[in-house]
């Protein structure tokens, strides 16, 4: 049952390098009401998701920033709990980028019915949602993997990386990931089957590629930039394709770093070196969530997700993400 009440975390400051809890604010605004054509949903689960930083931060190349005071973008799993709008109906479960609110109104173009027979609801943010087919659509249209080759991908235990291994293990290739901690690193090779993992926080990392992908690196889905990106990119194989996904090395940045004076070994080895962003690819979310969907149920697909309890605690949950503290998709629980 609605209450009277729409709690709603807004932006409150625009972050300065690493974002900090002052920068968010929780309100208590009234609940909307839809008109004809619209629907009222119930947030249940809201996504916490790295692109968010660009969002509140000054980076209008990518969308025009959130504005100061208005509710924090974000993808969220809700329900129905009053339609006025034809295809939907009371009970529904809508998939949205309703924002970190409580309640949000919508019109039917803005929401996506949620088939919860697929998975747990949860997983319409995860593994069968936008992190899931970043993986799949970014690896498979971008990266193009033969059977054999050996990809390599960043932030290899989070949310999109997890899929990324999982996904080149089916398509016949070796998987190598690269994350922050030997327990994140035993979770790809133990449990996902990646064939190596390494961890860029301990040791040097070119010479860990160098034991982990004798034969050069035919597919590097990046997701970090920095550092890893620096001992990847000499160790491209010919005709190596690079899928540029993210760089959450960069997003606090006050001036973000730059490499371009050197790109001579993409010219030696006929690397292609791709941008890929998930939002020009609604075309292709269907298939892509279908076989997404297919391999979980025939469990070849694993996910894992960190759950913090409460709206409330959305902001201190969205710093983990710079300092490594995530592990699997950061999923926030607003409503049972
Ligand atoms: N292009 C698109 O359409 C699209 C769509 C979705 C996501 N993305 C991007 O994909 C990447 C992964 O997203 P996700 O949702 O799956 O997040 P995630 O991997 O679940 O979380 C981010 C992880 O990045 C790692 N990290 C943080 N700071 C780092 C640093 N300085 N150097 C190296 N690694 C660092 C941390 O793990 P460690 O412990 O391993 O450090 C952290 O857990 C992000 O860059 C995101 O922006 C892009």
């Amino acid at each position: 049952m609605a209450t009277d009440v729409n709690r709603q975390i807004v932006l409150a400051a625009r972050p300065d390098g690493n974002p900090k809890e002052t920068d968010f604010t929780l309100r208590e605004a009234a609940l909307p009401e839809p008109r004809a054509g619209q629907i009222l949903v119930r947030t249940i689960w809201l996504s916490l998701d790295p692109y968010m930083r660009l969002r509140i931060g000054n980076n209008e190349q990518y969308y025009p920033a959130v504005p100061l005071g208005d509710v924090v973008v974000g993808g969220a799993i809700g329900q129905v709990m009053e339609s006025r709008h034809g295809g939907f109906a009371e009970g529904d479960y809508v998939e949205a980028y309703s924002g970190w609110q409580d309640y949000a109104v919508l019109g039917g173009g803005e929401a996506r019915k949620v088939d919860p027979t697929l998975g747990p609801l949860s997983t319409a943010l995860g593994v069968l949602g936008m992190p899931g087919l970043t993986a799949y659509l970014g690896l498979i249209d971008v990266g193009r993997p033969e059977p054999g080759d050996t990809v390599v991908v960043s932030a290899a235990s989070g949310a999109v990386g997890a899929i990324v291994g999982q996904v080149a293990k089916i398509a016949g290739c070796r998987a190598v990931g690269i994350a922050g901690s030997e327990t994140k690193n035993a979770y790809l090779t133990d449990e996902l089957g990646f064939n190596a993992a390494i961890n860029y926080k301990t040791g040097d990392i070119g010479a860990a590629l160098d034991r982990a992908c004798p034969d050069g690196i035919n597919v590097y889905f990046e997701n970090v930039g920095g550092a890893v990106s620096e001992a990847v990119y000499p160790r491209l194989a010919a005709r190596a394709r690079v899928v540029v996904c993210g760089g959450v090395s960069q997003y606090n940045l006050k001036s973000p770093q730059t490499t371009l004076s050197n790109l001579q070994n993409i010219l030696f080895t006929e690397a292609q070196v791709g941008g890929f962003n998930i939002f020009s690819y609604a075309a292709r979310y269907d298939d892509g969530r279908k076989r997404l969907a297919g391999w979980l149920a025939e469990g070849r697909l694993k996910y894992k997700e960190d759950v913090v309890e409460g709206l409330e605690n959305a902001p201190g949950a969205f710093l983990r993400f710079f300092d490594g503290e995530t592990f699997g998709k950061l999923l926030v629980r607003v409503a049972q």
